[in-house]
C-alpha cells in the first residue's frame, strides 16, 4: 500500500493537504455487481426496478449512469452502496461480498469506504451544514483509534471554498436552497476522502455555475485522490466528463460507451 500522493503529479492544492487515500495494489475491480435484481414488493403490484445487472468498475474509474426517470438508476445506486439488499445477485466491494457481512460490518464498510451523495440530499435537519459535515467524519471512524486523524480543517475549508458554501455553514438545511444543500451534501461525502464516491444526480438542483463547480470537484477528487466515482445523471454534459457511460432502461444496462470528456474543466475551476 502506498499513499496516492507519491505517484500523482504535483499540484498546488495537493501540497497544502495530506492525501490520506491509499491505493490498494491488486487490480481486481473495486465494484463488482453480478446479475443484480431488485424487486420492490411493497405495493399491490411488485416492481422489478433492476433486472440482472452485471458490471465491474475498476479502481480510479469515473463512471456515469444515464437513463430515463424510473429506469432503476437510484435503485442500482442503493444496491451498489449496500443500502438495500438485492433480491438476486451480489455486490462485491473491494473483494468483499456485501452478503457475507453482518449488518454492523456492512455499515462499517460503507462508512469507511464509500461517500454518498443522495438525490434527495439526506442532510440531518436538526444539524447545521457544518454539523452535517462534521458528523459524517465522526461516524466514518477516521478519528478513532491510535492511528485516528482529526478532521482536517484546512481541507474542509478548501472543499467549502470550492463549493461556495463558506457563508452558509452555520445554517440548517431548511434555511438553505436546494443547490446549497446539494453542495453541502457533496462536501459531506468528500470530507472523509472515501475510496468510492457514489453520487445520485449531484447536479440535479444546480444552476450551470454551481453544476460546473460540483463536476470540477468530483473530477478533481477522482483524478487527484484516485477515487472511484460513479455518478448518476440526467445531464449529458455531466455524463461526458466520465471515462465510461452506462445507459439504463427498464432496469437494465442497455448500452455502454466511452465518455467524450468534451466538458472542459476550466483552469479557474481547478485552481485554488
Ligand atoms: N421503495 C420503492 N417501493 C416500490 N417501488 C419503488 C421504490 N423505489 C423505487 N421504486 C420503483 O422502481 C422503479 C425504479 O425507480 P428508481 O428510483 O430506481 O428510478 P430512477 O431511474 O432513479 O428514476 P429518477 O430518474 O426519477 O430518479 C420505478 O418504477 C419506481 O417507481
Ligand atoms: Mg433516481
Amino acid at each position: 500500500m502506498r499513499a496516492s500522493s507519491e505517484r500523482l503529479p504535483h499540484r498546488r492544492w495537493q501540497a497544502a493537504f495530506t492525501i490520506a487515500t491509499v491505493q490498494p495494489e491488486e487490480s481486481s475491480p473495486i465494484i463488482l455487481a453480478e446479475k443484480l435484481t431488485k424487486v420492490y414488493a411493497a405495493g399491490r403490484v411488485p416492481v422489478t426496478a433492476v433486472r440482472g445487472v452485471s458490471l465491474a468498475v475498476e479502481r480510479g474509474e469515473f463512471v456515469a449512469i444515464v437513463g430515463p426517470s424510473g429506469s432503476g438508476k437510484s435503485t442500482l445506486f442503493y444496491l451498489l452502496g449496500g443500502l438495500t439488499q438485492a433480491t438476486e445477485g451480489r455486490v462485491v466491494i473491494d473483494g468483499v461480498d456485501f452478503a457475507s457481512l453482518s449488518d454492523g460490518e456492512r455499515t462499517r464498510l460503507r462508512k469507511h469506504r464509500i461517500g454518498f451523495v443522495f438525490q434527495k440530499f439526506n442532510l440531518l435537519p436538526t444539524l447545521s451544514a457544518m454539523g452535517n459535515i462534521e458528523i459524517a467524519y465522526a461516524v466514518s471512524g477516521r478519528a478513532k483509534g491510535k492511528d485516528g486523524q482529526p478532521l482536517d480543517r484546512a481541507y474542509l475549508d478548501h472543499l467549502c471554498d470550492l463549493l461556495s458554501i463558506q457563508g452558509r455553514l452555520e445554517h440548517r438545511p431548511s434555511e438553505l436552497s436546494g443547490g446549497e444543500q446539494q453542495r453541502v451534501a457533496i462536501a459531506r461525502a468528500l470530507i472523509t476522502r472515501p475510496a468510492i464516491v457514489l453520487a445520485d444526480e449531484p447536479t440535479g438542483n444546480l444552476d450551470t455555475k454551481s453544476s460546473d463547480a460540483v463536476l470540477a470537484m468530483l473530477l478533481r477528487s477522482n483524478r487527484e485522490l484516485g477515487q472511484t466515482t460513479l455518478m448518476i445523471t440526467h445531464n449529458p454534459e455531466a455524463a461526458s466528463i466520465a471515462s465510461r457511460i452506462l445507459y439504463m432502461r427498464d432496469g437494465e444496462i442497455v448500452r455502454e460507451e466511452k465518455g467524450s470528456r468534451s466538458w472542459a474543466v476550466s483552469p479557474a475551476a481547478l485552481a485554488v
